[in-house]
């Protein structure tokens, strides 16, 4: 059996569960590694196997290309991006990156066009996507044609990276993680109207409670519209010291509700009876598959979050912090969408 031969670009912690997940399958070995961090870089090769280490993105390309690698999986600090991408779109790579993909819109746009042009097969880590309890909301929801209220949260403590202390580094918490219910939330009722956002900075203390550095939204609330008068409010926090909040969408239609808690469980509540439906899936796993049936098959229809449409959440997310800034409403063009 022919295996598709990985290359893995940046070994952080998001890269280890994508590794645990590459080596679970039998048809997949990992046989490059790219990471500046020697620890990382040599305990990632040996926990895969992989035989060729380098120190960064640009000594892999020195010696790599599409007849020695098959796909690569880029998970790296949002700034860190420079020129992966469009290096292995040149070299005809395919390639799933981790959320959110950059902080540079510009060069998401430059990306995107350079992968529709090269039919490039693509994924994003919008790992939620794959959630079972995800797909059951999306299956369900059409199902009730109310409008109705949608309550999102995912709230929590203060980020220890060095790269998520700071907002130029990561975007804030709405951009950095809760990016991924705005990815949800378009998945689940398709493109939004209008955000209008909120934030506050000055909690978390820089120097005291975080890096010297800090200075990230300590908190911001979105007030999303999409059609059909389904209204969001989705908030994002990264503040919290002891306690945790349940984290998750409610949404609440006319004749049901569905409870869902982040990654966990759903609560069904209909008129004549309440279900508790447990995660099952692990839901990385089924990204990953998914993206490497799509490499060896050569189609890429199946794939939930490529590049292209995670651009969509990324611009959603960016409109919402300049919502932050302004203190405007942000409205959607169709062309934006
Ligand atoms: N999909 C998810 O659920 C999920 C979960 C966690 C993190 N993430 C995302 O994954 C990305 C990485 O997060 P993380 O927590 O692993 O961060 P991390 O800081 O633990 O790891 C990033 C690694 O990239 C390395 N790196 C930087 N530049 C590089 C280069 N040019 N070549 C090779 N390696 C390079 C760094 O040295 C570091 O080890 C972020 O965008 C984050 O938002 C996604």
């Amino acid at each position: 059996m022919k295996k598709i031969r990985v290359g893995l670009i940046g070994c952080g912690s998001r890269q280890n569960v994508h590794i645990d997940a590459l080596l679970q399958m039998e048809d997949v070995e990992i046989v490059a590694v790219a990471e500046p961090v020697e620890e990382r870089r040599i305990s990632a090769a040996e926990a895969t196997g992989a035989k060729r280490l380098y120190k960064n993105h640009t000594e892999l390309y020195e010696k790599e290309n599409n007849e020695t690698l098959d796909t690569l999986f880029i998970a790296v600090e949002p700034t860190a991006h420079e020129n992966i991408e469009t290096k292995a779109i040149e070299l005809g790579i395919p390639f799933l990156v981790e959320k959110p993909m950059t902080l540079d819109l510009e060069q998401a746009e430059t990306i995107t066009s350079m992968i529709r042009e090269k039919s490039l097969i693509t994924a994003v880590g919008f790992q939620d996507r794959y959630l079972d309890l995800m797909e059951m909301m999306k299956e369900e929801i059409p199902k009730h044609k109310t409008g109705g209220i949608v309550n999102g949260s995912w709230v929590g403590g203060i980020p220890g990276v060095w790269w998520w202390q700071k907002k130029s580094t990561c975007g804030g918490q709405l951009l950095e993680q809760n990016i991924h219910l705005v990815d949800g939330l378009r998945w689940l009722f398709g493109e939004p109207l209008s955000v209008y956002a909120v934030n506050a900075t000055g909690m978390v203390q820089p120097g005291v409670d975080a890096s010297p550095e800090y200075d990230t939204d300590d908190y911001s609330i979105c007030l999303f519209r999409f059609k059909n008068n389904i209204t969001v409010s989705l908030a994002s926090g990264c503040y919290c010291r002891g306690v945790q909040p349940k984290n998750g969408l409610v949404v609440i239609l006319n004749d049901i509700i569905l409870d869902y808690r982040l990654r966990n469980n759903l609560i069904i509540t209909t008129k004549n009876k309440t279900l508790d439906i447990k995660r099952i899936n692990n839901q990385t796993y089924d990204l990953d598959r998914d993206f490497i049936n799509a490499v060896k098959s050569g189609d890429g229809t199946q794939i939930r979050s490529p590049y292209e449409d995670a651009l969509q959440s990324l611009k959603v997310a960016f409109a919402a912090n300049r919502s932050m800034e302004t203190g405007e409403v942000v409205y959607f063009k169709e062309d934006e969408q």
